[in-house]
């Protein structure tokens, strides 16, 4: 079933990135504390043009809080592996999720539910049957908030990621189906 937008939570709206958010995002995902974790570019003029591109605006959503916006999220839909036989049945089945919160709203519980209505999203307005999100093992405040909405580490590569301080970093990858949704 399509979204109606703003979706919307106990304390927040959820929508689509506007190229007018770029700002307001930029005040977070510049920080250090920020992009410590956050892949992609750390150039401003490439990270406006990424959130302007109609590509990515239909992936990134932003989530707000009291009107401001406070964070982004990403859903990002795919094809499961399968064999060659049966490629239609796997097409668009999976979501990739991502989430990047001002440092500001944290420690309130709003990125938990943010991501619960993004998870929420993902399995009944866009129809995938499984969601996924990668984070660097380090990243804690990460994984365990994908805990908290009841998502399974399903596996934990050995040094397979780089990270651009850090070097060479172990990654988790957690998941959830539909039917396990609590
Ligand atoms: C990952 C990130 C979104 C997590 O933010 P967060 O503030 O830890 O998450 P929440 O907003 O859900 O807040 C959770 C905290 O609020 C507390 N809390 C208070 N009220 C709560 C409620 N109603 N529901 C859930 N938690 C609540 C929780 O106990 C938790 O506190 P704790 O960390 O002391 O255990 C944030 O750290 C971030 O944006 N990091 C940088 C970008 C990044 O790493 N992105 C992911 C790349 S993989």
């Amino acid at each position: 079933m399509p979204a109606t937008w703003p979706l919307t939570t106990e304390r927040l709206a959820l929508r689509p990135v506007e190229p007018d958010d770029f700002d307001a995002i930029w005040s977070y995902r510049s920080r250090p504390d920020v992009r410590r974790w956050l892949g992609g570019s750390l150039d401003r003029d490439e990270v406006r043009q990424r959130f302007l591109e109609p590509e990515d605006r239909r992936t990134l959503l932003v989530v707000l809080h009291e009107g401001d916006v406070v964070g982004d999220l990403m859903l990002i839909v795919q094809d499961a592996w399968s064999q060659r036989e049966a490629v239609e049945q796997a097409r668009a089945s999976v979501g990739l999720l991502g989430w990047a919160m001002h440092p500001d709203a944290g420690g309130r519980g709003l990125a938990t539910e943010a991501v619960r209505e993004l998870v929420r999203h993902a399995f009944d307005d866009v129809g995938v049957r499984r969601v996924v999100a990668e984070c660097f093992a380090d990243n804690e405040p990460s994984w365990r908030l994908m805990e908290r909405i009841g998502m399974r580490r399903e596996a934990h590569h050995v040094l397979d990621s780089m990270h651009r301080d850090l070097g060479w970093q172990d990654e988790y990858v957690y998941a959830l189906l539909a039917e396990e949704r609590r």
